[in-house]
C-alpha cells in the first residue's frame, strides 16, 4: 500500500506534494519522491527514508518548480527501500514519469521482453515497467498509450502520469488500488485518498476501476478505456484528516480487519498461476526440500500462533517434523538444528528483536532460514536465506489482524508447494487445495459483512474478568490467537487451553457465569470438544461456540454460536480467527480502550 498524490493548477506543485504526501505517510513510509514538470522537463526528487529526508532535500519543495507534479510515498513490496527504487519512475528517455500504488503481477515477463528490446532497468520495482511500457507504445497520444499499457499490465494499480510533451495536463489510472479526484479553483488534484487534499478542496470524484482521468488546470475529464467520456458524480468530503486517515473508521484496528481480503488476496494471486503455486522469492529447491530434516517456525506473540497452525498445517501436508518455539525461549534453549534443518521466521515489522536473534541462531548452527515478513528490506528479511513477504500494507494498529491473516495464507502456500513437491498430496488435493485458498478473501468478506452479530455479543461479556478460549488441533492453534486479541486490548485476563487439556487442572477455575468460547470448526474433533462444552457447562460455565455452517449441532450445547463458511479443513484458521478479532476488538471498545495504541505495548518490539 502506497500513498500517491497529483496536482496541477495556479500554485507551485512542490509544496502541495509534500504536504499532500504527509498525510499519506500511513500508508507507506519507507521512502518518498516527487516529479514537477519544468521548463520542457521532467525534474525528480526522490530519497529513502521518512519524507522529511525528501523535504529537507529540496527545501520544502522550492528547488523544484513548476505548477504541475506528481508524489508518492512508499510501502516497498518489490526491491528493498533505497533512492533508486523510491517513485516517481522515469522511463528511458526521461519522457514520462510515472508513480504507482499496487503491484503488478506479470512485471517479470514484462520486464524481460523490454529488456530485450534494449530497454535498461535502473531498480528492483515492478513499478519501473510501467514507465518503460509508455515509452515503448508511445507515438504521440498519451490517452492511447495508457490504454494500451492498462492492456498489457497485470494486477493492481493506481497510477499517476507525467509526459514531458503535454505541460498542460497529467493522466491517471486506477484498477483495484484507490483513487480520488479532488476538484478546486483553478487547481485539481489526484489522490490515494481524501486526506491528501482536504485542505484545498472537499470536492471529489471517486475513480472506478478502468477509469482513466485528465486533469488540466481548469478541466478534468474522465474516460473509459473506450475513450468514452464518462459523466461523475461530484462529492463532497465531510470527514476531518483524523477520520480519512483511518478510511472512515473509528480506529486502525478497524480498518485494518476489514482490509482482511485485500491483503490476503493482494499476497495470494501472485502465487498462483494456471492452478499451481509459484514461488518465484524463494531459492528453495526440490532437491532441498526432500531433504529437510526437520522445520523449525520461531517467532513471537501473533506470529508465533501462526507458527503454532504451521506446525499442524506442514505435517498434516508433508509429513515432516515440525517444532513451533518462541525466539525468545528458542534463542537461549541451545537448540539441536544444523545443516538440514529449515527454519521458518515469522514477523510482521522484520524488527523483532528476539526473532532476530533466533534467527542468528539457526544460522550459526548451518540451518537455512526462511522468513515470513510484512516489511521488505527489515532486519529479518534481510538476514535470511530466502523471503516470502506478505502484502498486507502497513500495519499501523498494535494488534496485528491482517498481516497475522496474510501470514497464515504464506503458510498454507509453503505447505501445499512443499506437499506438491513431495508428491504427499494429489492432483484433486492440489486443485481443491488452491481452489480453497483462492475462495478465502471472498469468505472473509462474508463473515464481516456480520460483524454486528459479534458485536452484539460482545456488549453482552464485556464486564468479564476472565475468559477462556478453548479447542483442539487447529482450534486450539487460533483460541491462543484469540485470546491474545482480547488480552492485549481489552486487558481482561483470558486463557487459551487445548479443550482436552482442560479436565487437567484448569477446569477448576470455571465457575457460574465463566465465559468460555468454544472453537469446534474441523470435523474430525468437532463431537470432542462438544463434549468439553458439555462439561465446562456442567460447571457453570457459558458458552460461545465459534464453528462452521454444517455443525448444526452446536447451537443445541452452546449458549451463543458464531457460525463461519466451510472450506478445506488446514484454511479453517483464516476464517476462525474473524470473530474472534473482532470480539477483542468490541469488548475493547466498549470498555473505552485505546485500541490502536494500548497500554505497555509497542508495534515492534525491539529490545529484549
Ligand atoms: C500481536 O497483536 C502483538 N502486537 C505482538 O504479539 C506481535 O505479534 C509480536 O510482537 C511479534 O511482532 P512481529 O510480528 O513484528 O515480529
Amino acid at each position: 500500500m502506497c500513498g500517491i498524490v497529483g496536482y496541477i493548477g495556479k500554485n507551485q506543485a512542490a509544496p502541495i506534494l509534500l504536504e499532500g504526501l504527509s498525510k499519506l505517510e500511513y500508508r507507506g513510509y519507507d521512502s518518498a519522491g516527487i516529479a514537477v514538470y519544468n521548463n520542457n522537463e521532467l525534474e525528480v526528487a526522490k530519497s529513502k527514508g521518512k519524507l522529511a529526508v525528501l523535504s529537507e532535500k529540496i527545501d520544502g519543495g522550492k528547488k523544484l518548480g513548476g505548477n504541475m507534479g506528481i508524489g508518492h510515498t512508499r510501502w516497498a513490496t518489490h526491491g528493498e527501500p533505497s533512492d533508486v527504487n523510491a517513485h516517481p519512475h522515469l522511463s528511458q528517455s526521461g519522457r514520462f514519469a510515472v508513480v504507482h500504488n499496487g503491484i503488478i503481477e506479470n512485471y517479470i515477463s514484462l520486464k524481460k521482453k523490454l529488456e530485450s528490446k534494449g530497454f535498461e532497468f535502473i531498480s528492483e520495482t515492478d513499478t519501473e515497467v510501467i514507465a518503460h511500457l509508455f515509452e515503448y507504445y508511445y507515438k504521440g497520444d498519451i490517452m492511447d498509450t495508457m490504454i494500451k499499457v492498462i492492456n498489457r499490465v497485470e494486477g493492481s494499480y493506481a497510477l499517476g502520469v507525467l509526459c514531458v510533451d503535454y505541460p498542460d495536463q497529467f493522466i491517471a489510472v486506477r484498477k483495484a488500488s484507490p483513487m480520488i479526484v479532488g476538484l478546486g479553483d483553478e487547481e485539481n488534484f489526484i489522490a490515494s485518498d481524501v486526506t491528501a487534499i482536504l485542505k484545498h478542496t472537499r470536492d471529489i470524484y471517486y475513480l472506478e476501476d478502468n477509469e482513466i482521468v485528465v486533469l488540466k488546470k481548469d478541466s478534468v475529464k474522465v474516460y473509459n478505456t473506450d475513450k468514452e467520456e464518462v459523466k461523475k458524480e461530484k462529492f463532497t468530503v465531510d470527514w476531518d484528516v483524523s477520520a480519512a486517515e483511518k478510511g472512515g473508521y473509528e480506529h486502525f484496528m478497524m480498518k485494518e480487519i476489514e482490509e482482511q481480503p485485500k491483503a490476503i488476496r493482494d499476497t495470494i494471486s501472485p502465487r498462483i498461476k494456471d492452478g499451481k503455486i509459484v514461488l518465484d522469492d524463494i531459492s528453495l529447491t526440490e532437491e532441498d526440500i526432500k531433504n529437510i530434516n526437520k522445520i523449525y517456525i520461531v517467532a513471537c506473540g501473533s506470529a508465533y500462533h501462526v507458527g503454532v497452525v504451521g506446525k499442524y498445517v506442514i505435517e498434516k501436508m508433508c509429513r515432516i517434523p515440525v517444532e513451533v518455539q518462541v525466539a525468545s525461549e528458542f534463542r537461549y534453549c541451545d537448540p539441536i538444528v544444523g545443516k538440514d534443518d529449515l527454519v521458518i521466521v515469522i514477523s510482521q515489522s522484520g524488527e523483532t528483536a528476539d526473532t532476530k536473534a533466533a534467527l542468528e541462531e539457526a544460522k550459526a548452527r548451518g540451518a537455512r532460514v526462511l522468513s515470513i515478513v510484512n516489511v521488505v528490506g527489515s532486519a529479518i528479511a534481510k538476514a535470511s536465506d530466502d523471503v516470502i513477504y506478505t502484502w498486507a500494507g502497513p500495519e499501523i494498529a498494535v494488534a496485528t489482524t491482517k498481516a497475522y491473516s496474510t501470514q497464515l495464507t504464506v503458510i498454507y502456500l509453503i505447505a501445499a508447494y512443499m506437499a506438491d513437491k513431495l508428491g504427499k498430496i494429489s492432483k484433486e488435493e492440489y486443485a481443491d487445495f488452491i481452489k480453497e485458498i483462492e475462495s478465502l478473501p471472498d469468505k472473509v468478506a462474508e463473515i464481516l459483512k456480520s460483524k454486528e452479530d459479534v458485536q452484539y455479543l460482545a456488549s453482552k461479556f464485556y464486564n468479564c474478568h476472565s475468559i477462556f478460549f478453548i479447542g483442539r488441533n487447529l482450534d486450539y492453534a487460533v483460541s491462543l490467537e484469540g485470546s491474545l486479541k482480547l488480552k492485549e486490548i481489552s486487558y481482561i485476563h483470558s486463557e487459551a487451553y487445548a479443550a482436552g487439556e482442560l479436565k487437567h487442572g484448569t477446569i477448576s477455575l470455571i465457575e457460574d457465569g465463566t465465559l468460555v468460547v468454544a472453537l469446534a470448526t474441523g470435523k474430525n474433533l468437532f463431537d470432542k470438544t462438544v463434549s468439553n462444552v458439555k462439561e465446562v457447562k456442567a460447571r457453570g460455565a457459558v458458552v460461545m461456540g465459534v464453528t462452521t455452517e454444517e455443525h448444526e449441532h452446536m447451537d443445541d450445547v452452546a449458549d451463543y454460536t458464531v457460525k463461519i463458511p466451510a472450506t478445506h479443513e488446514m484454511l479453517l484458521p483464516s476464517l476462525t480467527v474473524i470473530p474472534l478479532q473482532l470480539f477483542g476488538y468490541y469488548v475493547a471498545s466498549l470498555k473505552g480502550c485505546d485500541i490502536d495504541k494500548p497500554r505497555n505495548l509497542a508495534k515492534s518490539v525491539t529490545v529484549e
